[in-house]
């Protein structure tokens, strides 16, 4: 079975076997991503990109056969057309900095939508500060879904970029991004896809998408923490400045000038996280081989059964209902707080995520502080979900 290629999952808390249901804050590792990065440490310890002696010969090609499987996994149409990054968050960043900021002026517009993840609508927020370009936000509606019936209002003469995120990870809301590049495109508004949430749970073809730009995290799809990857249209990548200046991004450096690296050696300065590239490059193989389809499918019958048994319980609200899910709840029970039940169904062994999980506007919208979220992911059983359930009812036994 594949969940038992996860020896994460095997633990005890407060002596009962762990149920985890914080996938959505991080994902747990199967043993390949784990040996990959302890293979990397034990046997081919040295620097990238630098050495002409075997062992930094050896750890290059591993880490450059990472940017394979992932261009792979994404079906990128090269796998120069991937920076590794630490993850979603800096992948934004660049694309914020070294891309849209030098494009916009005052009174130019930026399109996000309501739900998006801090990390997608921070950075733009500089870029406003930065150049005095606008902020504009595609609404949601009370099922967490976006509303896209001024979308063409939205989308106009004075929009530079759209950036969306592809499922939400408060809500799990699955965002028609096709759609939106198709509109924005129709606009010649560039797009960047935050695929934090969408890797793990479905099967992303970015030339499939159109995007320009689509961020992966390392560490949310069973990878390393500090990993992930930016892809960018090769135009796009070719024409940006670098982000960071340092070794590895230069071809030629004088006191007067500094020619840069090819792309993607021209936004990886510095030494990076070989292990954890290393190690994303086995999540990726590692979700091939588990078949994307079989992923999704797995998480839609959890959603299911998931959703059915919390609706049974008296009292308990679920934030996000759209059509298109993948199995992330956001949940409250009356009269309890929610930090109270984490800490109580903790004691159960079960763990979720409590407050407003980097999407305060989400929440605000809902009019509440904060919610508790369970997020599933593949390798989660049927039986997890009643624990979980159990453990709810235990909770409100508690305050009754
Ligand atoms: N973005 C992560 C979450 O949703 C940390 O929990």
């Amino acid at each position: 079975m594949l969940r038992d290629q996860f020896p994460g999952l095997n633990i005890q808390v407060h002596g009962k076997p762990l149920v985890y249901l914080d996938n959505a804050a991080t994902a747990q590792r199967p043993q390949a991503v784990i040996d990959a990065v302890n293979d990397y440490y034990l046997n081919h310890n040295a620097n990238i990109h630098r050495g002409v002696h075997s062992l930094s010969e050896s750890a290059t090609e591993l880490y450059e056969q990472a940017r394979v499987s992932l261009a792979k996994l994404i079906n990128a149409p090269s796998h120069k057309d991937l920076i590794f990054v630490r993850g979603c968050t800096e992948g934004v960043n660049l694309v914020a900095q070294t891309f849209v900021r030098n494009r916009v002026k005052a009174g130019d517009e930026i399109l996000i939508s309501h739900l998006e993840h801090h990390s997608n609508i921070v950075p733009w927020q500089l870029v406003c500060e930065q150049t005095g370009a606008k902020l504009k936000v595609i609404p949601m509606n009370e099922q967490g879904e976006l509303v896209l019936d001024d979308l063409d209002q939205l989308l106009n003469e004075k929009t530079r970029f759209m950036a969306v995120g592809h499922v939400s990870n408060a809500l799990g809301t699955i965002n028609p991004v096709k759609k939106l590049i198709q509109a924005a495109h129709d606009k010649g508004v560039p797009v960047l896809i935050d695929g934090a949430q969408a890797m793990p749970h479905l099967k992303v073809d970015v030339q499939d998408l159109d995007c320009d730009f689509y961020t992966v995290s390392g560490h949310k799809m069973y990878g390393p923490t500090g990993s992930g990857v930016l892809y960018g249209k090769a135009e796009h990548l070719n024409a940006m400045p670098p982000y960071h200046g340092g070794g590895e991004m230069i071809s030629k450096v004088t006191f007067d000038s500094t020619v840069y690296n090819a792309v993607p050696a021209k936004f990886e300065a510095g030494t990076p996280n070989i292990a954890g590239g290393i190690g994303l490059g086995a999540a990726a193989e590692f979700m091939m081989k588990a078949g994307l389809d079989n992923i999704t499918q797995r998480d839609h019958e959890l959603r299911i059964y998931a959703e059915q048994k919390l609706n049974e319980v008296s009292g308990l609200r679920v934030f996000g209902t759209a059509k298109e899910k993948a199995p992330v709840f956001s949940f409250v029970i009356d009269g309890i707080h929610a930090h109270d039940i984490g800490t109580i169904i903790d004691h159960y062994g079960v763990a979720i995520r409590t407050g407003h999980h980097c999407t305060m506007p989400i929440f605000q919208f809902f009019g509440v502080a904060g919610s508790c979220r369970a997020s599933f992911a593949f390798y989660n059983t049927e039986q997890e979900v009643d624990v979980l359930v159990e453990s709810l009812h235990k909770a409100k036994a508690m305050f009754t």
